[in-house]
């Protein structure tokens, strides 16, 4: 007896009956998602610690310079001016003010923000980089 071919012959009403239920019950998507690049999900600061940690850690810290320039009291300042790193001219004259938009577009793709600059690094995921934006907000003392 052909099992495979039987439970697959069995599937496809199963399928069917799931996708017409399914389909007619999914949610619309949201629609604050029509103009989601202004909008970023609301950030969590804890779990933008983590995500701190785990994905900018490499190269930054709050407080000593790394590959990357230190972060404490980034939120609200002006893009390379943290004196004693040695930022990319291409950083240093791109005239940024770091907020939630600012930094948004930046942790989305900062080359294409910022042709020219040392940073390469990608955060693809908008939730992360919400929760990471309001960690770097409030560890600038930002609330
Ligand atoms: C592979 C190393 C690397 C990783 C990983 C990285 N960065 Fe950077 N970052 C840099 C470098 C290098 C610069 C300086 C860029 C320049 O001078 O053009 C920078 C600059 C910045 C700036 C500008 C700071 C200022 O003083 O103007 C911000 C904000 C920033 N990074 C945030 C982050 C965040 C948040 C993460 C994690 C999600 C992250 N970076 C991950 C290397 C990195």
């Amino acid at each position: 007896m052909n099992i495979t071919g039987i439970s697959a012959w069995l599937a496809v009403p199963v399928v069917a009956a799931a996708l017409a239920s399914g389909v007619a019950a999914a949610p619309l998507p949201p629609a604050s998602s029509a103009h989601a690049p202004a909008s970023p999900p609301p950030g969590n600061a804890s779990r933008g610690a983590e995500v701190y940690e785990a994905k900018c850690g490499a190269c930054h810290s709050l407080d000593a310079n790394r590959i990357g320039p230190k972060h404490r009291g980034v939120f609200g300042r002006k893009a390379g001016a943290v004196p004693d790193f040695h930022y990319s001219d291409a950083l240093k004259k791109s005239g940024i003010v770091w907020n939630e938009k600012t930094l948004n577009t930046w942790l989305q793709s900062p080359v294409k923000m910022v042709p020219g600059t040392a940073m390469g690094f990608q955060l693809r995921d908008a939730q992360e980089r919400a929760d990471v934006i309001a960690y770097l907000k409030q560890q600038s003392g930002k609330h």
